[in-house]
């Protein structure tokens, strides 16, 4: 069975349309990631899903059934938002088991359903302690386990460890992940950061102005970017779009190489000098300035020694290389 379907689904705030006919389907335990920059209808899409917002057409059925008419409590679907949105005169068990005393269900059904939760996540510790007494990452934790305990069909996550540092945001993603495998549910998230959508996604949706630029695994996208916008937003660093550095070039064409791609050799089809070099020590980034004019990163695995305004020579496999026409399209 899908967990999700849209049809045709648009949005409109006044005159301003943000969502244009997103057809979609989210299948029962899929983890589907939808992804691209801050202002590209991310979140109104997932509320729109949620029942926050209506739609201005289309049709949004959950598990089979349609539910546009559907006030969001009914839908069946939980939501974890940045913001953790705890209640603060409220301790970690009775945070999450609020949405269910509401619904009305048993004190023994919460209790259990908390215990749960609570152990999944390592919040036993903490059950007590009022949403100021805990780490941001405990928080989310709570946050998390507020969706959990309500059993949802499915659950949506609005950009949940965009408040975290990098250290924690890696070991909540990693968390997130098993979540996801312990629960096998459907569950849908929003980020506008690549790696998050990379690394947990089945299915990866690209959104770029309010319109799905691209729909499929994340390999597939990385290997088989169907326009520039795809090859440029995933990956990291990303893809260079070089239309005037590569001797033999068509013109008029761009040519897409990822960092990892180019080789550093004696002679080679682009010539430049280093502008920057970034050494991560497992990895080493050297920024480089064409010929040619434009700017490229090549990427090189484990430590280089490279000198700020040395020339060098690259090249590539042209396997390995995409072509681009100049509205952005992939040829060949
Ligand atoms: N309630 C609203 N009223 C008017 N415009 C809105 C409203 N909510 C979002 N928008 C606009 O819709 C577009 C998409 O916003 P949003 O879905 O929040 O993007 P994202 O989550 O991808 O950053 C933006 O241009 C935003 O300004
Ligand atoms: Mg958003």
């Amino acid at each position: 069975m899908t967990a999700l379907k849209l049809e045709n689904v648009s949005k409109s705030f006044g005159d301003v349309k943000v969502l244009h006919d997103i057809n979609l389907t989210v299948e029962e335990g899929e983890f589907v990631v939808f992804v691209g920059p801050s202002g590209c209808g991310k979140s109104t899409l997932l509320r729109v899903i949620a029942g926050l917002e209506d739609a201005s057409s289309g049709t949004v059925a959950i598990g089979g059934t349609v539910v546009n008419a559907t006030p969001p409590a009914k839908r069946g679907i939980a939501m974890v938002f940045q913001s953790y949105a705890l209640y603060p005169h409220l301790n970690v068990k009775d945070n999450m088991g609020l949405g269910l005393k509401q619904e009305g269900q048993p004190k023994e059904v919460i209790a259990a359903r908390i215990a749960k939760a609570s152990k999944m996540l390592s919040l036993d510790d903490y059950l007590k302690r009022r949403p100021a007494e805990l780490s941001g990452g405990q928080r989310q934790r709570v946050a998390i386990g507020r969706a959990i305990v309500r059993e949802p069909k499915l659950f949506l996550f609005d950009e949940p460890l965009s408040n975290l540092d990098a250290a924690l945001r890696m070991n909540t993603r990693v968390e997130i992940a098993d979540l996801h495998r312990t629960l096998s549910a459907s569950m849908i998230y929003v980020t506008h950061d690549q790696t998050e959508a990379m690394t947990l996604a089945d299915k990866i949706v690209v959104l770029h102005d309010g319109r799905v630029e691209q729909v499929g695994s994340p390999m597939e996208l990385y290997n088989n970017p169907a326009n520039q916008f795809v090859a440029g937003f995933l990956g990291s660093p990303a893809m260079n779009f070089l239309t005037a550095s590569v001797k033999g070039q068509t013109a008029g064409e761009t040519l897409g190489i990822r960092p990892e791609h180019l080789r550093v050799v004696e002679a080679g089809r682009i010539n430049g000098r280093v502008t920057h070099v970034e050494n991560l020590g497992g990895d080493t980034n050297v920024l480089v300035k064409t010929d040619g004019a434009e700017a490229l990163t090549l990427r090189l695995f484990g430590q280089y020694a490279a000198k700020v305004g040395q020339a060098i020579a690259l090249d590539f496999d042209d396997a390995l290389a995409f072509r681009f026409d100049v509205g952005g399209k992939r040829l060949g």
